[in-house]
């Protein structure tokens, strides 16, 4: 194996833009000098001021354009592809999040599964457009077989979130043979960093911790995830745009678990405080292990994860003490 050849790009769809990745990519593209339009229709999973303030500074950079409405919107669908030359569509609007999927499935289905399917109906007329999806670690299930690799079973989700991705998979590579579409499905393991969605675990326990509160710590803390930086991952997502070309899929993670207990503990470290610990019974729909075999977008795409836990977290407080409102960081 080795590095695929880059193919260049300057006008790109960003799905779910206003969002915690979608936001950080937007970034990412306006500083290399690409023109983005950026899709989100503000869905209040969590706070829709997070979301504008996640835009701010985007918005200041004339080749950004944002649209806001929903994939699901065939109309509106339609007419983005009529009007723009799309050189990459990075699809990473969704519903996120393992445990409201399983109260609440058939939304999950609607907006991950028909909405892909709406944008890849509506992109397969330009086959020169490149496809980029966030697909998720959840879509192997409890594995146990570690490190996970791309070639890993994947049938066997334990939670409809997990089965949705899985589903899209299936729906991009069928869209992808039918039509040329070069497809890349990225396999996000838990990302973390400023504008992390506030219902995540780390973004929750940084704010307990410093308000002296206790952590609710689920199953006995010997859980694990591969936890991976926002800035790596915004990278692994650029080098795989300039890399699409037929269907592929890659798993982004660090390759590094970390227990449940040991990021508590590195919590507690970053905020100069002990956490206060109490314990619960295991989530359903929850995984005991996320591992990232990463050798295979490190080969092909150049991929590097770079830093660490504990200055990721320490980057993440930062960024949530300067940039959140105080009813935004005590959120529990
Ligand atoms: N954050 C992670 O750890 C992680 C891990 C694996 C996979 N992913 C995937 O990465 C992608 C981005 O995740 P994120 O953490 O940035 O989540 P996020 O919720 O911050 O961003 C998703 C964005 O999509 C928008 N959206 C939702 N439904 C929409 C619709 N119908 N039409 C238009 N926009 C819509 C939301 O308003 C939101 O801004 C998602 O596909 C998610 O499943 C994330």
């Amino acid at each position: 194996m080795s590095l695929l050849p880059i193919k260049s790009f300057s006008k790109v769809l960003v799905t779910g833009a206003a969002g915690f990745i979608g936001s950080s990519l937007s970034q990412r593209l306006l500083d290399e000098g690409c023109q983005v339009v950026g899709l989100d229709n503000f869905d209040p999973f969590y706070s829709v001021k997070l979301k504008r303030h996640n835009l701010v500074s985007l918005q200041l950079d004339s080749n950004f354009k944002l649209i806001e409405g929903d994939i699901l919107n065939e109309k509106l669908v339609a007419s983005l592809f009529a009007e723009n030359d799309f050189d990459v569509v990075v699809h990473l609007a969704a519903k996120a999040g393992v445990r409201p999927s399983i109260i609440d499935p058939e939304s999950y289905f609607d907006v991950n599964v028909r909405g892909t399917l709406n944008l890849l109906k509506h992109l397969k007329s330009t086959t020169q457009t490149r496809f980029v999806m966030a697909s998720s670690s959840s879509v192997y299930g409890d594995n146990d077989k570690p490190p996970f690799a791309e070639s890993a079973e994947t049938s066997l989700a334990v939670s409809p979130y997990a089965a949705s991705k899985k589903a899209c998979e299936v729906l991009t590579h069928t869209f992808s043979h039918l039509h040329g579409i070069p497809t890349t499905m990225l396999r996000f393991f838990t990302v973390y960093g400023p504008r992390q969605r506030p219902e995540m675990a780390m973004a929750k326990f940084i704010s307990l911790v410093d308000a002296g509160k206790t952590v609710p710590m689920f199953g006995d803390g010997q859980s694990a995830r591969d936890y991976t930086y926002i800035d790596d991952i915004v990278d692994g997502i650029y080098r795989s745009m300039q890399r699409c070309d037929h269907y592929k899929i890659y798993n982004l993670g660090n390759s590094t678990p970390v227990t449940l207990q040991q990021m508590i503990e590195c919590v507690g470290d970053v905020c100069g405080k002990s956490p206060i610990v109490e314990q619960f019974a295991d989530q359903p729909g929850d995984v005991h292990l996320t591992f990232a075999d990463i050798s295979l977008a490190q080969s092909e795409l150049g991929y590097s994860p770079k830093t660490s836990l504990r200055d990721g977290l320490a980057n993440y407080r930062r960024w949530a003490q300067s940039h959140l409102l105080a009813d935004e960081l005590s959120i529990w």
